[in-house]
């Protein structure tokens, strides 16, 4: 693994566990942050692009760029996940309105331009639906050969979805657009996509035990006070959902492991497949198919993590999340 800080583009739709991964990323010395782009997702657009200048400014970060894009998906009407995000995006958490502008250049003009000026060494990230990546695409067919790496939080590929039994919501709430982006990743020369699903994003989770030790451990850090308020109030929203719906009272860190796994691809095993999309199942829209036993005859487009060092990832982030609380962001 390189020792240099890596050029990263993420592209979120900032609700809870994206603004986590967000943190983790301005806390990693392995990443050198071009800009973050939103999308249309967890919250709408405006909710997302604002919650994330908001999570930027906490972390120190206020000078990163935050690109908008697509404020509506390719696919037809969607809905949106603020029942287990809160009506803001951030659960219980409230932030300042941040100093810093959104950019007033679009995330697809900002992606393919970042893939131009580090061809070959970007890694691009997506936490939320692939509108914005799918547009990238058709705007620039050779975006594949031009990222050094590209990780997405989505999908479900020996795992029941959690939208619909079959479908991730990254993935449910555009599936037009991941067909696009599963159909243009993995050809000859471009890179596979590495897929972080539910399969093993299922596996990292902290609860209110690892928040309190998080707290203590904070405690008299430049930053501690705020930013151990900040996870205390947006993952107590998200304990009460789960708890409601499974009984639980968890945080599933989904996007946090998609970024740690795009600085460190040692945390998780994969598995290579093509991987497809369906768009126009009655009961199965939203679903990524893999075709684990090459019966399509199609080449393999993704790389499938199937398995994680889940405690070393978890460990990982509350260093990072301990580093942003010393005040110590890249
Ligand atoms: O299915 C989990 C994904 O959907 C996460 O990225 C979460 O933020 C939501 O966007
Ligand atoms: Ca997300």
């Amino acid at each position: 693994m390189s020792h240099e800080p890596e050029p990263i583009v993420i592209d979120v739709d900032t609700g809870i566990d994206d603004a986590l991964a967000l943190l983790y990323a301005c806390a990693a010395p392995a990443a050198e942050i071009l800009g973050v782009s939103t999308v249309v997702g967890n919250v709408d657009l405006n909710a997302a692009t604002r919650n994330t200048r908001a999570v930027l400014a906490l972390a120190g970060r206020g000078d990163i760029p935050v690109w908008p894009g697509a404020a509506s998906p390719l696919s037809s009407a969607s809905a949106d996940a603020r029942h287990v995000h809160g009506e803001s995006g951030l659960g219980h958490a409230v932030l300042p309105e941040p100093p810093e502008p959104a950019s007033r250049t679009h995330a697809v003009d900002a992606i393919v331009a970042a893939a131009h000026a580090h061809a070959g060494r970007l890694i691009l990230v997506a936490t939320g639906p692939l509108t914005n990546v799918a547009l990238a695409v058709m705007r620039e067919p050779e975006l594949p050969s031009l990222v050094k790496r590209f990780v997405i939080m989505g999908g479900a590929y020996a795992e029941s979805g959690n939208v619909t039994p079959s479908a991730e919501f990254n993935i449910w709430h555009d599936p037009e657009a991941a067909r696009i982006v599963f159909r243009a990743f993995g050809g000859v020369g471009g890179a596979s996509m590495v897929a972080v699903g539910l399969d093993v994003t299922r596996k990292m989770t902290f609860d209110e035990k690892d928040v309190a030790a998080f707290a203590a451990s904070a405690a008299g850090k430049p930053k501690g006070a705020a930013l151990t308020r900040f996870i205390e109030d947006a993952s107590r929203f998200y304990f009460e959902r789960m708890e409601a719906s499974q009984g639980r009272r968890h945080l599933v860190m989904h996007d946090p492991l998609a970024v740690a796994v795009a600085l460190d691809p040692t945390l998780v095993e994969t598995r290579r497949a093509a991987v497809d999309v369906e768009t126009s199942g009655r009961l199965t829209t939203g679903a990524t198919i893999a075709d684990w036993r090459g019966q399509w005859g199609r080449l393999a487009n993704t790389e499938v993590a199937v398995s994680v060092d889940a405690e070393r990832a978890r460990k990982m982030f509350f260093e990072a999340m301990l580093r942003l609380a010393e005040g110590r962001s890249r």
